[in-house]
C-alpha cells in the first residue's frame, strides 16, 4: 500500500508545486516509486515545473470522466526512474473531480507505487479538501510572514477534521512544517518571521527550512526541479527534507545570512587563519 501525502497550504503562491516536484523527484532518487499528481486543475503548473508539459496527453479528468486509462494519462519521468506525473487539465471546471474518482486512481496507483504526492491548489475550497481527503500524511509548505502561517493554522484544522482519517476517526493525518522562502537576511532585519516563532504557532514538527535562492525559479523556467541541481542552496535543503522524510538525521542549514568575508578572506579568497 501506498503512503499517500498531501502537498498543502491554504496560501497561493508559498511553493507548494515547487516543492511537491522537488520532493516527488527526491523520493525517486532514494528509490521509491513515486507518483505526483497536480490536482491544481484550471491552473495545470506541475507538468511544466516537471518539464513533460509537450508529453501531456491525457490528464486527471479525462481518467476521472472515463475517456482514457490511467496509464495513459500516467507520463514516466525520463530523467529518474520510478517517478510518473499525473496533470491536471487546463481548461475544465474544477468541479470535473470527484471523490470516487479520485478514490479510484489512488487505489490503483497505490498497487505499485509507494508514494502518491497530492500537489494541492490553494484556498480550503473543493479542490483543496479534495487534495487532503486521502492523506496518510501532509506537508504543510509555509512562508515566514503572517499571513501564510495564518492560513496554514487553518488548513491543519482542516486536515484535522475533514480528512478521511479524520471521519473515520482513525490515526490523525501526520503533519510536517516546509517552511519555504525562508531569507536570513530578512529575518534578522526583522521583515519576516523567524523560524522559532513559525514553529510556535503551528506547533508541528519541522520537516526542512528551504531558503529563497533565485536557483528555483531559473530551475523551475527550465523544466528541472530545483532538486536535481545539486549546487543550488534550496535543491539540498529539499534533498535534507527528503532524507529526514526518510528517517535520517540531517541538521538544518541555510539558517543564518551567509557571513560577510573579512578583509583577508576578500584578498587572498580562501579562509583566513
Ligand atoms: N525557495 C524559493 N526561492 C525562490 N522562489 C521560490 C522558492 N519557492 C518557490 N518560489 C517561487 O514562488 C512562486 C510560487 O511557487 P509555486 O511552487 O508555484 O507555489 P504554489 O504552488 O504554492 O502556488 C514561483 O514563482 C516559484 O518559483
Ligand atoms: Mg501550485
Amino acid at each position: 500500500m501506498a503512503q499517500v501525502i498531501v502537498v498543502t497550504s491554504g496560501k497561493g503562491g508559498v511553493g507548494k508545486t515547487t516543492s511537491s516536484a522537488a520532493f516527488a523527484t527526491g523520493l525517486a532518487q532514494r528509490g521509491k516509486k513515486t507518483c505526483v499528481i497536480d490536482f491544481d486543475v484550471g491552473l495545470r503548473n506541475l507538468d511544466l515545473i516537471m518539464g513533460v508539459e509537450r508529453r501531456v496527453v491525457f490528464d486527471i479528468v479525462n481518467v476521472i470522466q472515463g475517456e482514457a486509462k490511467l496509464n495513459q494519462a500516467l507520463i514516466k519521468d525520463k530523467r529518474v526512474e520510478g517517478l510518473s506525473i499525473l496533470p491536471a487539465s487546463q481548461t475544465r471546471d474544477k468541479d470535473a473531480l470527484t471523490k470516487e474518482g479520485v478514490q479510484a486512481i489512488i487505489e490503483e496507483l497505490s498497487k505499485e507505487y509507494d508514494y502518491i504526492l497530492c500537489d494541492s491548489p490553494a484556498g480550503i475550497e473543493k479542490g483543496a479538501l479534495l487534495a487532503l481527503y486521502f492523506a496518510d500524511q501532509a506537508i504543510v509548505v509555509t512562508n515566514p510572514e503572517v499571513s501564510s502561517v495564518r492560513d496554514s493554522d487553518r488548513i491543519l484544522g482542516v486536515l484535522q477534521s475533514k480528512s478521511k482519517r479524520a471521519e473515520e476517526k482513525k490515526e490523525p493525518v501526520k503533519q510536517h512544517l516546509l517552511l519555504t522562502r525562508y531569507d536570513p537576511v530578512r529575518v534578522a532585519r526583522e521583515e519576516m518571521l523567524k523560524l522559532e516563532d513559525v514553529l510556535e504557532i503551528l506547533a508541528i514538527p519541522l520537516l526542512g527550512v528551504i531558503p529563497e535562492s533565485e536557483t528555483v525559479l531559473k530551475a523551475s523556467n527550465a523544466g528541472n526541479p530545483v532538486i536535481l541541481d545539486a549546487e543550488s542552496p534550496a535543491g539540498q535543503a529539499y534533498a535534507d527534507a527528503v532524507a529526514r522524510f526518510l528517517g535520517e538525521e540531517r541538521p538544518h542549514r541555510f539558517l543564518e545570512p551567509p557571513k560577510k568575508k573579512g578583509f583577508f578572506e576578500k584578498l587572498f579568497g580562501g579562509k583566513a587563519a
